[in-house]
């Protein structure tokens, strides 16, 4: 082979050996192989200056360096390539034997655990836990109570009512019944009672009630309530203070002192409120009992003769003892939170501290 093709064949196969990216790769075809200019083409050019009986040999092996030359730049090429995406993968790889991301794991919202526990409470004493509706009936939110029409949780101001106001409702005045977003857990003691009657009853009937109130760091729109209901034969005050009493002793501690004032419901005759001694100054006086050393637990009494006839019970027969408590209250109370909005403003921070 002639001297200068072989000198071109090495130089350009020891050049693109160098060319270390597609940049360098290029340069390299652009010197070697363009028909322009490039080396080979140059070296082809000459093939008419070379005696005649020569020209034969030159061209054939100028031919075999062109093509020796576009190979190794294919091979070249790939090689680069195959590096490139080698380099790629190694550098956005995923290392899978990493620890994963945690899942953020959540817990029973603050009421949820203080109403299990009021459960479990009052299950140690035989109640079980008996569920009623959120949307409730005129009657048995009010009427079956017992509660006038001219009480003032029957005001529009006090109640939420539930609009019924459909194609067909107004057509047929009185037969569906008025319904309201229950204001208290008590119209639950109807239901308890008429499923019940006349089997003895012990229940508690948890649930969430509304109310039309103006929103404030003590009262909110919605809440919760626990109620109880005891009916049967010789039922009497003392089953109800005595109930409450070790109710306060086993959420509380031992040691806690109970006080019943005379109050009024229209459910119950006679009525009571019962009062624990403060768990925060121990009775001493604070600003959480308002100096008083009492905090009010419940609002109770002995089923009222009217309410227990609606219930389906013949209040000579028949007697029980009823009592309603907040479930927020208590809460506010233990962890001194200010502001009964928190509870359902479904903040993490204020949540992940229970
Ligand atoms: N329902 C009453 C309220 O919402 C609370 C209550 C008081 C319930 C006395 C009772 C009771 O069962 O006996 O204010």
């Amino acid at each position: 082979m002639h001297e200068s093709l072989v000198q071109l064949r090495d130089d350009a196969l020891a050049d693109l050996a160098a060319a270390a990216d597609a940049e360098a790769l290029e340069a390299w075809r652009v010197r070697y192989l363009s028909r322009k200019g490039g080396a080979l083409t140059t070296a082809m050019s000459i093939l008419g200056s070379l005696p005649r009986e020569e020209r034969p040999a030159y061209g054939a092996a100028a031919n075999e360096v062109k093509a020796a030359l576009e190979a190794a730049f294919d091979a070249r090429q790939a090689a680069l390539k195959d590096a490139a995406l080698a380099a790629e993968l190694a550098a956005g790889a995923v290392d899978v034997t990493l620890p994963g991301r945690p899942p953020s794991i959540g817990h029973l919202h603050v009421t949820t655990q203080n109403l299990r526990q009021l459960y479990a409470v009052f299950a140690g004493m035989g109640f079980e836990v008996y569920d009623g509706p959120d949307v409730e009936t005129d009657e048995y939110n009010f009427g079956l109570l017992n509660i006038p029409a001219y009480h003032p949780a029957r005001d529009m101001w006090d109640t939420f009512w539930v609009s019924q106001n459909k194609p067909g409702f107004s057509e047929k005045p009185g037969l569906f019944p008025k319904l309201v977003m229950r204001t208290h857990t008590s119209p639950g003691q109807i239901r308890a009672m008429r499923e019940r009657c006349p089997e003895p009853i012990r229940v508690v009937l948890p649930g969430k009630c509304y109310r039309y109130e103006q929103i404030t760091m003590r009262s909110e729109h919605q809440f919760y309530q626990m109620e109880g209901l005891a009916v049967g034969k010789g039922i009497r005050m003392t089953d109800l203070i005595g109930t409450l009493r070790e109710f306060a002793r086993q959420m509380y501690g031992s040691g806690r002192k109970l006080r019943v004032r005379g109050s009024y419901f229209p459910f119950t005759e006679p009525s009571i409120e019962a009062d624990m001694d403060c768990v925060l100054c121990d009775g001493k006086g604070c600003p959480v009992c308002k100096y008083t050393g009492w905090l009010e637990i419940a609002g109770a009494g002995m089923v009222h003769p009217v309410v227990l006839r609606n219930g389906g019970y013949d209040p000579d027969v028949y007697s029980g003892f009823a009592f309603g408590m907040g479930v927020e209250r208590p809460t506010m109370l233990k962890y001194s939170v200010k502001d009964i909005r928190y509870f359902y403003g479904n903040d993490l921070r204020f949540l992940g501290q229970f």
